[in-house]
Order: C-alpha cells, then sequence, then structure tokens
C-alpha cells in the first residue's frame, strides 16, 4: 500500500511515535470519564487503564474509534495477557467489534502475530500525522486573490457555559455527537481539553478541539498537542476555517509548551480526500506513518 502514497513519510523519532499513540489513549480515556453518570449508563461506557494504553468501550456503539485498546505496546511491550483482558472485558461489557490499532514503535514486533492468533484481522488504515512546536509559517496568501485566506475567520476558545453551540456546530456535520450532547457539553469542561468555533462575522462557522497531555516523565516528559473533531459547516467550506482553526490550536499548544503536536486524517491513498491532509500540511504537519487497526467482531 505503501506503493500507492501519494504524501511520503516524514517519521519522527521512535520516541515521537511512541507519544502520538500514547497521547490518544490518554484522550480517550480521559474523553470517557468526563462523561456524566447517566450518560455513561445510557451509552454504556467502560474506561480501564493498562499502564499507558488504555482500553475504552462503548456498549452503544459498533464504532472502533469508541471501542478500541490504544497504544498497545508503545510504553512497554504488550503482552498476551493485556490482549486476552481486553477481549474479556469486551465480552463482558457486550460490546459487538472491538479494535487495536498498532502504531509504528510497538512491541514486541511480533504482536500482529498475536492478534491473528486471536481472531483479529487487519483493517484499514488512517494516516498520522506531526508536526514539532517550531513556529507557524507565515499565513496563506492567495496569490490570484491577493488575499490572507485566513483573516476573516475570528477563532474563539469555547467556555463551558457556550458548550452547546459547539456541540450545535459539530453535530450538523457528524450528527452522533447531537446524540451524545451531554457527554460532548461535558467535556469542554474537563481539564486537558480545549473547544474552539470559527466564526465569520456573528456565525459559528466551524470546530475544532485540542487535548494536551504529557507523555512520559522526568527529563524525558514531552507536552504533546493531540487535535481532533475538527469540522467546518458545508455552506461556509473552502474560506479557509479549518486552516484558522488549526493555526489557532498550534498557536495555543506552542504557548502552553507542546513540543509534538499529532493529528488523524484519511490516509493520503488513491481516491482519498485530502483536504484535511493537505491543511495540516500547510501549517507543518507531515505524514508520520499509516496507522493500521486490528478489528475483531465479538
Ligand atoms: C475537512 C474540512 C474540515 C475542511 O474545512 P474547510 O473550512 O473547508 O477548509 P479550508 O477552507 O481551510 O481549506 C479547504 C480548501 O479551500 C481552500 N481555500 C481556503 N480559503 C479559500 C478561499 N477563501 N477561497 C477559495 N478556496 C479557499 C484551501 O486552500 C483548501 O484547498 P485544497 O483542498 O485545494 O487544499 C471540511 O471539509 C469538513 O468539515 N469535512 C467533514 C468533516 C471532516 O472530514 N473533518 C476532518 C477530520 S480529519
Amino acid at each position: 500500500m505503501s506503493d500507492s502514497l501519494r504524501a511520503a513519510a516524514v517519521r519522527p523519532s521512535v520516541a515521537a511515535c511512541r507519544a502520538i499513540e500514547i497521547i490518544e489513549a490518554e484522550s480517550a480515556y480521559s474523553q470517557h470519564l468526563c462523561a456524566p453518570p447517566h450518560e455513561a449508563a445510557r451509552l454504556g461506557l467502560a474506561a480501564e487503564r493498562m499502564g499507558s494504553a488504555a482500553v475504552i468501550l462503548t456498549r452503544k456503539s459498533k464504532n472502533t474509534m469508541y471501542n478500541k485498546l490504544a497504544a498497545l505496546g508503545q510504553a512497554s511491550p504488550a503482552t498476551e495477557r493485556q490482549v486476552d483482558r481486553f477481549i474479556d472485558m469486551a465480552r463482558q461489557h457486550r460490546v459487538k467489534k472491538i479494535s487495536v490499532p498498532l502504531g509504528d514503535g510497538m512491541r514486541p514486533r511480533g504482536l500482529p502475530r498475536l492478534l491473528e492468533s486471536r481472531g483479529f484481522i487487519r483493517g484499514y488504515p488512517n494516516a498520522k500525522l506531526w508536526r514539532d512546536g517550531s513556529p507557524l509559517p507565515p499565513p496563506h496568501i492567495d496569490r490570484g486573490r491577493g488575499v490572507n485566506e485566513t483573516a476573516h475567520i475570528s477563532v474563539r476558545r469555547v467556555r463551558p457555559s457556550d458548550a452547546s453551540a459547539w456541540v450545535d456546530v459539530v453535530s450538523e456535520v457528524w450528527r452522533v455527537f447531537g446524540f451524545r450532547r451531554a457527554w460532548y457539553e461535558a467535556r469542554v469542561a474537563a481539564p486537558g481539553w480545549r473547544h474552539y468555533l470559527g466564526w465569520i462575522d456573528d456565525e459559528p462557522v466551524a470546530a475544532a478541539t485540542l487535548f494536551i497531555g504529557t507523555v512520559g516523565a522526568g527529563n524525558r516528559a514531552v507536552k504533546v498537542g493531540h487535535f481532533v473533531d475538527g469540522v467546518t459547516l458545508k455552506r461556509w467550506r473552502r474560506r479557509g476555517a479549518q486552516a484558522a482553526m488549526i493555526r489557532r490550536r498550534i498557536a495555543d499548544g506552542r504557548r502552553l509548551g507542546c513540543e509534538l503536536f499529532t493529528s488523524e486524517t484519511a490516509p493520503p491513498l488513491p481516491r482519498m480526500p485530502l483536504v484535511s491532509f493537505r491543511n495540516l500540511q500547510r501549517q507543518g504537519f507531515e505524514l508520520a506513518y499509516l496507522r493500521y487497526p486490528w478489528n475483531l467482531e465479538i
């Protein structure tokens, strides 16, 4: 599949590859914990740490983004026991489909074979992107029209009292956010999470989220900014809103000490949409690697 890649991978260090996976696990775990109790019960949420890896389960969802064992084999080599515990937890929790996304840097190298032996099948990959904490490039100027593509977008951080406006925008693009309104509204007030709305005049037209966490300890600790939930309302697309949301999150993350930023998009493979990928590239992100999920129907 790497033959058909439309972008070259610029791999960060192994430590950074691990941080990319671990911050995803941290964010998923944190997100699962911030649901209000009635919402957690309604959706059947469960979360458990396995060292730096994390299990999250959602009985009401068949989406493996909400039913996964994240960052397996990153901080330390994965064990059979961890995999079997995950499968047992999922069965007990009556979840239908689970996933183990295997990032670069996972250990042991034979982990795919272990997953295969338990019936997991490799799925379609996503792209993991990264950038370091270097300054933002100058804003993109459309030479034909002579305008700064992001100047007319005002990006504002969302306060807990405005959380419903954030969910309104995201749920117009991804309806599931509307069905889980109480959960995502609660996330706006959760530690580590920063939510943003992009405005044109008086109208909120785009939304995005940044989760910031520290990976590692002591003099190896790195602050990482993890990008999620980037959407622009259909009628406002191709006006630079997503670019502005990316730039604001990088600027805030740098100010708060992030040395690494990461995001996930559709892979740069034939027939895949590359709008986000290109937008992230213009702001200094590079492809780190394709990340494959290993899926199991139970
Ligand atoms: C992906 C998505 C967020 C992009 O949002 P957007 O606000 O339209 O993005 P931008 O306007 O910043 O950039 C999109 C394109 O418009 C161009 N553009 C930006 N300002 C422009 C302007 N004023 N006039 C014309 N074109 C412009 C950009 O150069 C970019 O061009 P490219 O696709 O050729 O690279 C949006 O399509 C979306 O919400 N999709 C569904 C959800 C989704 O897939 N989210 C991403 C998850 S990773």
